[in-house]
């Protein structure tokens, strides 16, 4: 894949395509997870389309997230949960795995990974 400099990472990876796919891989290893299944809805769907806007809109594709849900807030958002380390893991581990399997290039692959690590380090809220 030719990395064009430039471009928003949501146009080299191709569009809301790449990241429905992605988040779909994600939350098929969220419905599986014995740690992060309790914490979500039973209904999974509205949580997927979501966190897909909010990608799309993050790596710079249309802002549908924020106009239909608002700013952000991610910490705040996530502060009915209970997020400690083996939470952390866990969602990390189904992301990076999501990443790795998306087709992405290297680069591409490279920054959503170090952006994901860090983001969620950022929504741990409990110890342990
Ligand atoms: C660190 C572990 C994390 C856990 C355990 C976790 C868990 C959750 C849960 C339980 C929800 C509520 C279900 C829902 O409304 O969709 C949620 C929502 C959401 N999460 Fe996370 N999350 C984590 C990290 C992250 C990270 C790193 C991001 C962004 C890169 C993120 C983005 C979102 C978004 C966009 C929503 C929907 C917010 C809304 O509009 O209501 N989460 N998360």
């Amino acid at each position: 894949m030719t990395t064009s400099p430039g471009l928003a990472l949501y146009d080299r990876v191709g569009g809301d395509p790449f990241f429905a796919a992605l988040v779909e891989r994600f939350y098929a290893g969220v419905a599986a997870d014995p740690v992060l299944r309790p914490l979500y809805p039973d209904d999974l769907g509205p949580s997927v389309g979501w966190l897909t806007g909010f990608l799309v809109q993050y790596w710079g594709g249309p802002t549908g997230y924020s106009d239909e849900r608002g700013h952000p807030r991610l910490r705040m958002r996530h502060a009915p949960f209970r997020i400690g380390q083996a939470e952390r893991d866990a969602w990390w581990a189904h992301m990076s795995a999501a990443v790795r399997e998306s087709g992405a290039g290297e680069v591409e692959q490279a920054e959503l990974l170090a952006y994901f690590d860090r983001a969620a380090d950022a929504m741990v809220n409990a110890p342990g």
